[in-house]
């Protein structure tokens, strides 16, 4: 964890001591240590530390390290490779064992300060619940650091939002057996409970029958486990101001159904609720940050599993907004249920914006990557106040199109919409988010997040991501709620 101290005392086993190259010039540094500025002013004399991006270099003196760590040119520092750069000095072999270090940034700037607490949080993140031995190297529950700034409206802020974000990285990792969406209920209901402005509502497989959720219910139709619709209200502003509804991709496995994914592309698919696990790391931000706004957090919980009721290929469905749909593929299968939810919640609750967040699609990854969340909206205002934020809370989001012609390529032969394109191998992540566009009821602004590529980190480590789950679309999400 982090903690705020006013000014640098040297007084921890360790200190991480962040200088530009003007201040190592300039012999302009942001603490009072006389006899480590000589030092440094020695080590700049002789070529071996400048101050330049990527330069590290330990001291020792009265049993105390301090690592310096350079970041180069003032103006040119990108503050994302800043985090990777605080995380990465913080896992060096020079103080990945100790627990208390104090660190001194370069500048007092809120961005900056805003990046060390998040270098900590959430890029000393770790999921270590099934290691039985742990690694020598401490993740943030275990250190304690000392972080010299007086900022503490904005340390609060980011701790509480980060905390959000771990929250729903927490979700994500682990076992899709244990994240079911009974869990999802559990969670949700705990953070309700402690809040007089929010209330739940619960739609289980009854509920989800009777109103004709049947795209949700014929998703899960191979499942031991009940599909759920969680919808929780949040009530900050007055009655007469709009709802803002926050809707998420809850697969909480996708096997792919009995268009069953191939080898290598379905171990990590329990990570297909990461939208539903952002909708909680949200709805806790909104909540401990008292946002006055009114909202709604939806979550769309079901397993894609396969067995003798699982829903077949040709299937057609009739859905709750009553166009019929042909499943060209059990594996487009976010969609259907993203389809029934954003319908239900727009005709029941006439939300004026809302945003969905899912794993929705690999073409996502193929156009994008790993890095960009891709963002698809009918309105463009309200996109650049997402993209904004992305910006803003290094949770990057790149704008793809929506446009008229698109709904063509999801045309039935002999129902109402197919579930896949009828162009494969094109435009994938289009027609996925026209697909959930087409079951919009009324006039509201929408923005839709596809997060499969930034939700989940597989291979080498990404940004200033540890391997699983990133917690995609909180930091973007709250930061647009807080302002908008
Ligand atoms: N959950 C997947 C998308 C996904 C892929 C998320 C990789 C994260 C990483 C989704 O349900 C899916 O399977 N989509 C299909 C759609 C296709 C059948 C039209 C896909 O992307 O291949
Ligand atoms: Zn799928
Ligand atoms: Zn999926």
């Amino acid at each position: 964890m982090v903690n705020l101290r006013p000014s640098a005392k040297f007084d921890k086993k360790a200190a991480l001591v962040l200088l530009t190259k003007e201040q190592v010039k300039n012999k302009k540094f942001p603490f009072k240590y006389k006899s480590l500025e000589d030092e440094i002013v020695f080590l700049k004399s002789s070529g071996q530390f400048t101050g330049a991006n990527g330069e590290i270099f330990p001291l020792v003196s009265k049993k105390q390290i301090v690592l310096l760590a350079g970041v180069g040119d003032e103006k040119k520092i990108s503050l994302t490779k800043f985090r990777g750069a605080v995380r990465c000095a913080l896992k060096s072999s020079y103080l990945k064992k100790i627990k208390d270090v104090e660190i001194i940034p370069y500048s007092q700037k809120d961005e900056v300060i805003i990046s060390v607490i998040e270098a900590v949080e959430i890029g000393m993140y770790s999921w270590k619940k099934y290691l039985s031995k742990d690694k020598d190297d401490k993740s943030v529950e275990e250190k304690s650091i000392h972080l010299v700034s007086s900022k503490k409206p904005v340390f609060q802020e980011i701790m509480t939002i980060s905390k959000g974000v771990n929250a729903a990285r927490d979700l994500v990792n682990d076992n899709a057996d244990n994240v079911t969406s009974v869990h999802f209920e559990k969670e949700v209901k705990k953070i309700a409970q402690k809040s007089k402005k929010m209330s739940v509502t619960v739609l289980n497989r009854k509920e989800l029958k009777s109103k004709g959720l049947n795209l949700h219910l014929a998703v899960n139709q191979g499942s031991n486990k009940e599909p759920k619709l969680i919808i929780v209200k949040y009530n900050g502003a007055g009655k007469t101001a709009p709802y803002t509804a926050i809707v998420g991709k809850g697969v909480t496995f996708d096997s792919g159904g009995l268009n069953l994914k191939p080898g290598g592309h379905m171990e990590a698919m329990r990570m297909d609720m990461a939208g539903a696990a952002a909708v909680l790391g949200i709805l806790k931000n909104v909540s401990a940050l008292n946002l006055k706004k009114n909202m709604l957090f939806v979550m769309g919980l079901a397993e894609n599993a396969i067995g003798k009721n699982s829903y077949k290929p040709g299937d057609v469905i009739k859905s709750y907004k009553g166009m019929t749909v042909e499943i060209g593929n059990t594996d487009a299968e976010g969609r259907l249920v993203l389809a029934d939810a954003v319908a239900y919640v727009t005709k029941n609750y006439k939300p004026k914006h809302l945003i969905d967040l899912a794993t929705l699609t690999g073409a996502c990854i193929v156009a994008l990557g790993y890095e960009y969340t891709g963002l698809i909206s009918n309105d463009d205002s309200f996109a650049r106040k997402l993209l904004a934020s992305a910006n803003k809370t290094d949770d990057w989001a790149w704008q793809l199109p929506s446009y008229d012609g698109l709904e063509d390529r999801l045309k039935s032969q002999y129902a109402d919409i197919k579930n896949i394109s009828n162009q494969k191998g094109s435009a994938g992540t289009l027609t996925g988010a026209e697909f959930i566009r087409q079951f919009l009821v009324g006039d509201v602004k929408w923005a839709h997040l596809d997060i499969a590529g930034t939700a989940f980190v597989e291979g080498k480590s990404r940004m200033y991501f540890g391997y699983g789950a990133t917690g995609a679309g909180v930091r973007l999400i709250t930061d647009y709620l807080k302002n908008n």
